[in-house]
C-alpha cells in the first residue's frame, strides 16, 4: 500500500477473501500464479498440495497484514473479519482454521492479539459427512459435523495503548453509551435478521452488515481518525466510516465494484477524506 504513509492510520477494518472458500478461489489464483498451478495439479497425486495452497493463500494475505503494521499509528487497531473453511479435497473432509493462521501470522509480524469477537450468524443447516444439509438421516450419531455458524472478528494492536491529550474533545465526542458498551464489548455478537435485508450484490461480495462495521469503528476509533479497508468489497467500511465522521482509505481490485462504491459515497459525503485506490 505505497500510497499510505507510515503511522497514518488509526484503525484497519476489513474482511479479506477467505482462504479455501470456493467463491474466492479465482481471486487467489489471480493473486498468485503458483496457487493456480497447484490447483491444476491437485488430482490425488500429491497429498501435500492442498496444504501448500492453503499456506500460499495466507502468505499472500500476510503482505497486507505486514503493510497494515507499517501504516498503523502506535496503539492502532487491526480488526479482521474471517471465517474458517471446510472442504472435501481428494475425497477427504478437512477443516481450514483461517482464524488460527491469521493470529499466528500477525503475532510474527509484531501485533499484540486482543480478545476476539465471535459473530454468530443466522444458522445455515447442519452438515452430514461434510456434504451439505443433514437431510433425512440427520438424527443418528456419530458422523455429523458441527456447522460453521460463527465467523471471527480478530483484533490486534500495534504497540502500546494509544495516547491522547487529557480532555481531548474529539475523544469525548466519540463516547459510547453504557448499553452500547455492555453489548459491544461482549464476546458473542448475534446479529439475527440483518442478513435477510442484504441485496444480491452484497451477497456476491460477501458484505458484512453495516452494524458490524459501525460497532467496530465506534469501539476502536474516534471522530476525525483515519480508517483503512484494504479489501473494500461493496464498501461497507467506507460508507460507515463516512457516516461516523471518520476519514477512510480503501482498496478494491474489482473495478465494477469501485464505481458502485464511489456512487454510494458521493451521494452522502460527510467525511473530509474518502480515498479509494484501485490496484
Ligand atoms: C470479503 S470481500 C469484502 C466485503 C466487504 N467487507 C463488504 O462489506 O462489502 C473481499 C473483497 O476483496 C477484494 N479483493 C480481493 N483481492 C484483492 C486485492 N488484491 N486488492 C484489493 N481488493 C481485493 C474482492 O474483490 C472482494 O470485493
Amino acid at each position: 500500500m505505497p500510497e499510505v504513509d507510515d503511522c497514518s492510520v488509526h484503525l484497519m477494518l476489513t474482511s479479506p477473501p477467505y482462504p479455501m472458500v470456493q467463491m474466492w478461489d479465482a481471486q487467489f489464483c489471480k493473486m498468485d500464479e503458483k496457487i493456480a498451478q497447484l490447483w491444476q495439479k491437485l488430482s490425488g497425486t500429491d497429498d501435500d498440495d492442498d496444504e501448500q495452497i492453503y499456506t500460499l493463500m495466507h502468505e499472500n494475505l500476510a503482505k497486507t497484514w505486514q503493510e497494515t503494521f507499517r501504516v498503523l499509528v502506535e496503539g492502532g487497531i487491526a480488526a479482521i473479519n474471517i471465517g474458517d473453511a471446510t472442504r472435501r479435497l481428494d475425497n477427504k473432509f478437512q477443516l481450514f482454521p483461517n482464524h488460527n493462521r491469521i493470529i499466528e501470522i500477525c503475532e510474527k509480524i509484531g501485533f499484540t492479539t486482543l480478545p476476539y469477537i465471535l459473530w454468530k450468524k443466522p444458522t445455515t443447516k447442519p452438515h452430514y459427512k461434510g456434504k451439505g444439509a443433514f437431510l433425512g438421516s440427520g438424527f443418528l450419531p456419530p458422523n455429523a459435523y458441527v456447522t460453521l455458524d460463527c465467523e471471527f472478528i480478530l483484533l490486534f494492536r500495534k504497540g502500546d495503548l494509544r495516547k491522547f491529550p487529557c480532555n481531548d474533545h474529539m475523544r469525548y465526542e466519540s463516547k459510547f453509551t453504557k448499553t452500547q458498551r455492555d453489548e459491544w464489548f461482549s464476546q458473542i455478537w448475534t446479529l439475527n435478521g440483518i442478513r435477510q435485508k442484504v441485496s444480491e450484490f452484497e451477497r456476491r461480495t460477501a458484505a458484512y452488515p453495516d452494524e458490524i462495521a459501525e460497532r467496530l469503528i465506534k469501539m476502536f476509533s474516534i471522530k476525525g481518525d483515519t480508517i483503512l479497508d484494504p479489501f473494500l468489497g461493496s464498501g461497507t467500511t467506507m460508507k460507515t466510516a463516512n457516516n461516523a465522521q471518520r476519514n477512510c482509505i480503501g482498496y478494491e481490485i474489482e473495478e465494477d465494484l469501485l464505481t458502485i462504491i464511489q456512487k454510494s459515497i458521493n451521494k452522502n459525503i460527510k467525511s473530509p477524506t474518502i480515498h479509494i485506490i484501485t490496484r
